[in-house]
């Protein structure tokens, strides 16, 4: 296996009494589907936040492809290459498919109208927004001219996944994406996890969903407590395994015992 793209190295973060994460370490190589679950709580979200530029951790190490990195802001983590589709989805539904993929991305017109006039260069987007959910295999939106309010849960779902498959260039990050799913719209999106991954994009797919976990992830981060207690892949445990690891009822394979160490690394 390659060396991880992404990866961090004992991440803190409280809130006031809550310790959201507590030492979580983590990994993600390109080409890789690496699945997080944990319960309800367990700091998945403030992971993803801390390793995406949404929240700063107290401290602790973050490398992507090797380099430490320190993110202010999504946008930031977003210029590294790293999209996210956070948990709380944000499509804006007022807007048509291709400007939602272009959203703060504008594409201009070129020359004096666009330098000068800022006119946006509509038909191009449109073009590249369709060849981009083309690409992916999305199909069921009529046009990227369609607004988005007027879409289904899942078809808004699969903008949002399309918009972060088609500017995340090395890390794509997709909080709980078929939680509001039915089962052929998950399967859809999952096909679209497959496909990014295929690319050699890293993904990281947090979910509560175990078949769909064990059906799409080359490994599985397993979170309790604000901590990676085990890194499994699903072709060596059951699911009854990393359910019971989830909840505690059975050790996991890395230790916790360095959770008495001081807080802090002066990161
Ligand atoms: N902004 C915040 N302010 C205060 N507490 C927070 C904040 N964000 C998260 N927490 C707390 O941190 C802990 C971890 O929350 P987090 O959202 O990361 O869990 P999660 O594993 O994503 O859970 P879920 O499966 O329900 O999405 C929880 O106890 C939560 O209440
Ligand atoms: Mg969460």
């Amino acid at each position: 296996m390659t060396a991880p793209v992404l990866s961090a190295h004992r991440l803190f973060k409280h809130f006031g009494a809550v310790t959201a994460l507590d030492g979580a370490d983590f990994e993600v190589c390109e080409g890789e589907v690496m699945a997080v679950v944990g319960d309800n709580g367990a700091g998945k979200s403030t992971l993803i936040k801390a390793l995406t530029g949404a929240l700063v951790p107290d401290s602790g190490q973050i490398l992507l492809d090797g380099e430490r990195v320190r993110f202010h802001s999504p946008i930031d983590a977003r210029r590294h290459g790293i999209e996210t589709v956070y948990q709380t989805l944000a499509v804006a539904p007022a807007l048509d498919i291709s400007a939602n993929m272009f959203l703060g991305r504008e594409q201009r017109r070129p020359g004096v109208l666009g330098s000068f006039f800022r006119l946006l260069d509509k038909p191009a987007m449109r073009t590249r927004a369709a060849a981009t959910l083309r690409e992916l295999g999305i199909t069921t939106a009529r046009s990227v001219r369609q607004q988005v309010e007027t879409l289904s849960g899942g078809q808004r779902q699969a903008v949002a996944v399309a918009r972060a498959a088609a500017w995340g260039s090395k890390v794509v990050v997709l909080d709980e994406p078929t939680a509001a799913l039915g089962v052929r719209e998950a399967g859809q999106v999952l096909e679209l996890v497959r496909r990014i991954r295929d690319r050699g994009v890293a993904v990281i797919l947090i979910s509560h969903n175990m078949p769909q976990v064990f059906e799409v992830a080359d490994r599985i981060h397993i979170h309790r407590l604000g901590q990676r207690v085990a890194l499994v892949r699903p072709t060596d445990v059951s699911m009854t395994d990393v359910v019971a690891i989830m909840t505690g009822a059975r050790a996991g394979n890395e230790g916790v015992a360095d959770a008495d160490l001081p807080h802090g690394d002066g990161a």
